[in-house]
């Protein structure tokens, strides 16, 4: 199998490490993140990068504990380019000088490019004066032998450092951030024209390669996949069916909890338009027993969890058994993190998503969504041939409409909730605003509100609707509808599902609040 270029990226902790590799991936350069003490030589070697990049991170190089580059990273005779931190340690393990900072810069600044070098190639001219993003306490005040100042700003006078014979970089802005708006630009010169990566990553390929890799893993064996309708297992599956036709069955396992139309697309696209195995199990009735007068949050959640492993595993078992599951695990699933303080203990995150792994299943994993990005997951189900209604999809928590009914879910609840949210979505995807908006739904309130209907008196349910944008659902902003958009969602709910007579707008951000209800 082709072998890619690759960059590695060492990661001291900073929030934005995740973008560094973004932007090196649409350049079409595979890349993957380690934490700082997890890259030593060996393993570098074997990794085999072209080219080294050293992230920011909170510490501080001027602090006696604070994290190093392993000295491998520069005897390896590879290209560096040292982010932020990433810059200051390098000045401080090459022999230069580090300060901590009285000149603190955050947010956006301007450098002066004062010098040429391969990284601005064809994007900075000496003499331009160019925006930046900086997030910076200490600064690098004394330059180790072989380098010089190529960008300074007012508080940094060395804002980017070459050292061309050893192709060693080092930027004091945030290159990877969008406020950078040259910055991606920058990664793409350090990748492809420093480190000589000929940028041949892209879908196409991954697929190729990923349908080798799952053949060669699975032979003859048999594959299940929990199918939930969400971009993730839809991808997954329809590439391992493409790698093992019918060895792959999925199963649906329908909560009774999806939202209008939900279901049945599941079936169409998967069962009928990619002919691939799918088991159907309406467990509806048993999900909501299960749930009958659980109010608290993380309860409806288990109660979902757990039945839906048991149920999973009766119909695995109905199918005579299988030696693999196939799973939509992503990259920032199982990066293993540095922790805030620059620590040493790594974590890896957990995937949470109902339809984890069965634990007692003893399956193995395949996996073939572990290095790719959500949007690189998209762009690989676009490739698929996967419809654009599933491939760009808002996201839709596991547990379902269960946390979007605070208080107790019952089928009545969620028939009411099914006809809000179809009727926002449906004039959200009218007015063209689907796509702009990360997630967008109902919530059925738990109380009872009186209206005016006709000449008589209602006494029925209110409802929210929330609408939010977000890159990666940590953080998240209200949706900025406008007002004769919002009454129209209102009348039309009020008008025509039965059981609400009252439309409220969610306009809390994320932070303090969270995105949905429960
Ligand atoms: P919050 O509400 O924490 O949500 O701001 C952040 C993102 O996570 C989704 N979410 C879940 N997804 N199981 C899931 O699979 C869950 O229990 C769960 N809770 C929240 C939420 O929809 C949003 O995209």
């Amino acid at each position: 199998m082709a072998q890619h270029d690759r960059i590695l990226i060492i990661d001291f902790g900073s929030q934005l490490t995740q973008l560094i590799a973004r932007r090196l991936r649409e350049a079409g350069v595979y890349c993957e993140i380690w934490p700082y003490h997890a890259a030593q030589e060996a393993r570098i070697r074997a990794f085999g990068p072209r080219g080294i990049i050293l992230s920011g991170g909170p510490a501080s190089v001027t602090e006696g504990e604070s994290p190093r580059a392993p000295d491998a990273v520069f005897t390896m005779g590879l290209p560096v380019l040292g982010i932020c931190y990433g810059q200051q340690t390098m000045c401080a393990q090459l022999g230069g000088r580090v300060e901590a900072g009285h000149h603190r810069e955050f947010g956006r600044a301007f450098v002066e490019v004062i010098g040429e070098c391969a990284l601005f190639a064809g994007v900075w001219p000496r003499g331009a004066r160019e925006q930046v993003w900086m997030s910076h306490g200490d600064r690098v005040t004394a330059l180790p032998p072989g380098f010089r100042a190529v960008a300074a700003t007012e508080g940094a006078p060395f804002a980017a450092i070459a050292d061309d014979e050893r192709r060693f970089y080092g930027v004091q802005f945030h290159p990877e951030v969008v406020h950078t708006p040259h910055g991606a630009a920058l990664l793409r010169n350090f990748a492809l024209a420093i480190c000589g990566c000929r940028g041949d990553w892209t879908m196409g390929a991954y697929r190729a390669e990923a349908v080798a890799r799952i053949r060669d893993q699975v032979g003859r064996g048999r594959v299940v996949c929990g199918l939930s309708g969400g971009v993730d297992s839809a991808v997954t599956a329809v590439l391992v069916h493409e790698a093992v036709g019918d060895q792959l069955t999925c199963i649906y396992v329908d909560h009774g909890l999806m939202r209008a139309g939900e279901t049945e697309q599941v079936l169409r696209t998967f069962r009928d338009r990619f002919n691939i195995r799918l088991v159907h199990r309406d467990a509806s009735d048993r999900f909501l027993a299960a749930l009958a007068g659980v109010t608290d949050p993380e309860a409806k959640r288990k109660t979902i969890g757990r039945l839906f492993i048991e149920v999973f595993e009766e119909e695995q078992a109905k199918l005579g058994g299988a030696e693999f599951l196939a799973q939509g695990t992503l990259y920032p699933d199982v990066i293993e993190s540095v922790s805030a303080t620059g620590g040493p203990s790594a974590t890896i995150k957990s995937h949470h998503n109902v339809g984890g792994l069965p634990e007692g299943m003893r399956l193995q994993l395949v996996e073939p969504l572990r290095e790719l990005f959500k949007d690189e997951v998209r762009a690989l189900g676009r490739e698929l041939g996967l419809p654009e209604e599933i491939v760009g999809r808002h996201p839709f928590p596991g547990p379902g409409l269960a946390i979007r009914i605070p208080g107790e879910v019952t089928r009545e609840k969620a028939d009411l909730l099914r006809q809000v949210d179809r009727i926002f979505l449906e004039e959200i995807r009218a007015a063209g605003l689907y796509d702009a908006i990360w997630q967008a739904f109902a919530v059925l309130l738990p109380v009872r509100t009186v209206g005016v209907m006709g000449d008589g008196r209602s006494y029925d349910h209110a409802c929210a609707l929330r609408a939010v944008t977000s890159t990666d659902g940590m953080t998240a902003d209200v949706y900025p509808f406008d007002m004769g958009f919002l009454t129209r969602v209102a009348g039309r709910i009020v008008n025509e599902v039965r059981g609400i007579n009252r439309v409220t707008y969610d306009i809390t951000s994320k932070p303090p609040g969270t995105i949905e209800w429960e």
